[in-house]
């Protein structure tokens, strides 16, 4: 699983996001490149520094997320069906999703060159521990826990998509595009939110407003998923 913090990928130094590659030194301003891609009538939008980091902490977030989600589910999992076997196919189901995006983050984080959050660790074992607690706690707990966690993350890939919408817009009004890798990674965090959304009412719909106590445990779940992004943007 953790292939991909091999130093030796780590340790190379290339450019990252193509849009990106024709930075002048003057960082920081918004640059055009005349190179258009390949088939494409339009120049090239060309992403400042900010955008790049912001971009780089996006990933870097999104990437901790789904291996949380994940580990989520394989805590909650065994307890679940134990008791409710009919909700085998949906764990199953989510956790396959889930897998899919962490994967998903796994390449680009790898092929961009960012390291992951320094507190990989110390998410793995909080979540783990939140998965199996609420999986303790029962399936409504453990739904709750869905509920927490996709209400937040859901948001938060929605942010991602409006930001990268204003850049887009930002290209249009200077008769530019983006290049085609922003372009899906902007419908692959459209897909994944639509994802994480579908989670959330499924687990409305199997009871989750019926755990006890509901709101402290929504809140808090929700308050620690907000701390980790935070966190996961910086370091
Ligand atoms: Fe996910
Ligand atoms: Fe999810």
């Amino acid at each position: 699983m953790l292939d991909f913090l091999a130093p030796s990928i780590l340790r190379q130094s290339r450019p990252r996001h193509s849009s990106t590659s024709a930075c002048s030194p003057s960082d920081g301003a918004q640059n055009t490149s005349q190179d258009s891609a390949a088939g494409s009538p339009k120049p090239t939008y060309i992403l400042s520094k900010k955008q790049r980091q912001y971009l780089d902490s996006a990933l870097r977030v999104n990437q901790a997320g789904e291996l949380a989600a994940t580990l989520i589910y394989t805590a909650q999992t065994p307890q679940v069906v134990r008791s409710h076997p009919h909700l085998r196919p949906l764990m199953r189901h989510m956790y396959d999703q889930e897998a899919g995006h962490f994967s998903t983050f796994n390449k680009l984080i790898a092929k961009h060159r960012i390291h992951p959050t320094a507190m990989y660790p110390v998410w793995e074992v909080a979540a783990t521990f939140l998965g199996w607690s609420t999986g303790v706690m029962g399936r409504e707990a453990a739904m709750a826990c869905t509920e927490a966690v996709e209400t937040e993350i859901g948001s938060h890939y929605n942010d991602q998509v409006r930001e990268i919408l204003s850049w887009e817009a930002d290209a249009k009004s200077r008769g530019e595009e983006l290049d085609d890798e922003l372009k899906e990674m902007l419908a692959t965090f459209r897909r994944i939110r639509d994802e994480e959304l579908e989670h959330l009412d499924h687990a409305v719909e199997n009871d989750a407003k019926e755990a006890q106590p509901y709101d402290p445990l929504v809140n808090v779940i929700r308050l620690g998923c907000r701390a980790a992004i935070k966190i996961s943007e910086r370091v």
